[in-house]
């Protein structure tokens, strides 16, 4: 692997028992319950102090508490969103409006939040409902698919790449870019796939200045700032981070949750009889499959629960353990939709909450109301297990899958 388990010394200002080793990229607890890796990551919240500080990956706090996380992701204070690689890479690309603070994020984040308000999400249903349709079409009569490539990232890569107006011609290409992306290669590397996906955004942004079509590349070249036009560095860096926004976290999580569907056939059995059942079957999964490891870098001394955050240091919340924290979800290993006071922060929460997340929740409510149709009842079938990793986003793939053939 990369260079992301180098060991640092710890800092004077952690004391010797917030000390413990939790590895961002392949920490052992992870895999200690096959695939399941929110399962894994969850035994942190009895081994672990609340907060603590492991010397791997170049040093690091680690926030397990959902009531903590909840104070720390959104404090703009203490916190900084400049910078979230662990370890830091100090690579200076700026992704907008995720790597903004404070006052200089919102006028940018409202350009994004205009384009994926409710009402033009919600427009898109019946393209939602074609890719899901045209994706199971695929699949349905061989009687069994590789649910994490064919299934999983195809569908909201492709509703991602026609949303932006991408041609469909570079799917694979989009995809393997951001699949390396996040399977944690080094920083030179992810230098350069950074610049590929800038060099491609660049093109088409240009070509839609020119031509304008009917897509969001289209109104992001008419979009204004501060009554000014977005300059060409600004809307590269927004379509950079919607790249890599849009193209691997819901994938992810459906994978996650289709890998657990497809093992309990009593869930599938109660979302064939009751459909109106499924918004809050994907609020389960979102809670119980939560992806993404948050960091922040601390930019002033804080003392906040007993910990001293000196500026500079690195800070991760595992958004998984915010949903597996049993102080809020009563016996969080267990996937129940009718979880009453259900408790996540999937999305994050804060100034940079997920523009994407109303998006994201349509794509896996209207994907599972058409797959439940046409493919009730599915199983598992691995000849080897799943495999999965980790890092700032965690991802599961060969994950096979079958129901019984249409003759
Ligand atoms: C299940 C799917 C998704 C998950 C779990 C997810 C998760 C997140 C998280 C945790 C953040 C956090 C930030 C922070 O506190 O710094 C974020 C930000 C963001 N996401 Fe998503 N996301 C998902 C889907 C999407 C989609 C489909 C899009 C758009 C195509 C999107 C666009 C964005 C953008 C633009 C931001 C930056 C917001 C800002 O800085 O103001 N996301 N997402």
């Amino acid at each position: 692997m990369s260079n992301a388990s180098q060991r640092a010394e710890v800092p004077d200002h952690v004391r010797a028992d917030q000390v413990f080793e939790y590895d961002y990229f392949e920490d052992p607890r992870c895999g200690a319950h096959g695939e399941d890796v929110q399962r894994g990551i969850h035994s942190l919240h009895e081994d672990a102090p609340d907060i603590f500080y492991s010397p791997l990956n170049g040093g690091y706090w680690v926030v397990t508490r959902l009531d903590h996380q909840s104070k720390i992701l959104p404090d703009t204070e203490h916190f900084s969103n400049k910078e979230l690689d662990i370890p830091p890479s100090n690579s200076g690309n700026v992704m907008i409006p995720l790597n903004l603070d404070p006052p200089e994020h919102l006028p940018f984040r409202m350009v994004l939040m205009r384009n994926f308000d409710q009402k033009t999400i919600r427009a898109m249903e019946p393209q939602l409902r074609k890719w899901a349709n045209k994706l199971i079409d695929k699949v349905i009569d061989e009687g069994s698919c590789e649910f994490a490539e064919q299934v999983g990232a195809a569908y909201p890569v492709s509703i991602f790449m026609e949303l932006m107006g991408f041609p469909l011609e570079r799917f694979e290409e989009f995809r393997s870019i951001v699949h390396e992306f996040f399977s944690g290669v080094d920083i030179p590397r992810r230098i350069e796939i950074q610049n590929t996906i800038i060099g491609i955004v660049s093109e088409y942004f240009d070509m839609r200045r020119r031509e304008p079509r009917d897509d969001l590349m289209s109104k992001l070249v008419q979009e204004e700032v501060h009554g000014r036009k977005l300059t060409d560095d600004e809307l590269n860096s927004i379509g950079f981070l919607l790249f890599l926004a849009g193209l691997d976290t819901v994938a992810n999580t459906l994978t996650f949750t289709y890998n657990h569907l497809a093992q309990h056939p009593q869930i599938q059995k109660r979302l064939a009889e009751d459909p109106a059942s499924i918004a809050d079957f994907v609020e389960e999964a979102l809670r119980r499959f939560s992806i993404v490891q948050q960091p922040r870098i601390c930019i002033k001394d804080y003392e906040f629960e007993g910990v001293q955050f000196r500026a500079g240091d690195m800070v991760a919340c595992p958004l998984a353990l915010a949903g597996m924290d049993e102080r809020k979800n009563e016996n969080p290993e267990k996937f129940d939709i009718d979880r009453e006071n259900r408790s996540h922060l999937a999305f994050s929460v804060g100034a940079h909450t997920c523009v994407g997340n109303y998006l994201a929740r349509m794509e896996m409510r209207i994907f599972t109301e058409e797959w439940i149709k046409r493919i009730p009842s599915f199983q598992r079938v691995q000849s080897k297990p799943p495999k999965w990793r980790t890092g700032g986003v965690m991802a599961l793939s060969d994950v096979h899958i079958e129901w019984p053939a249409r003759s």
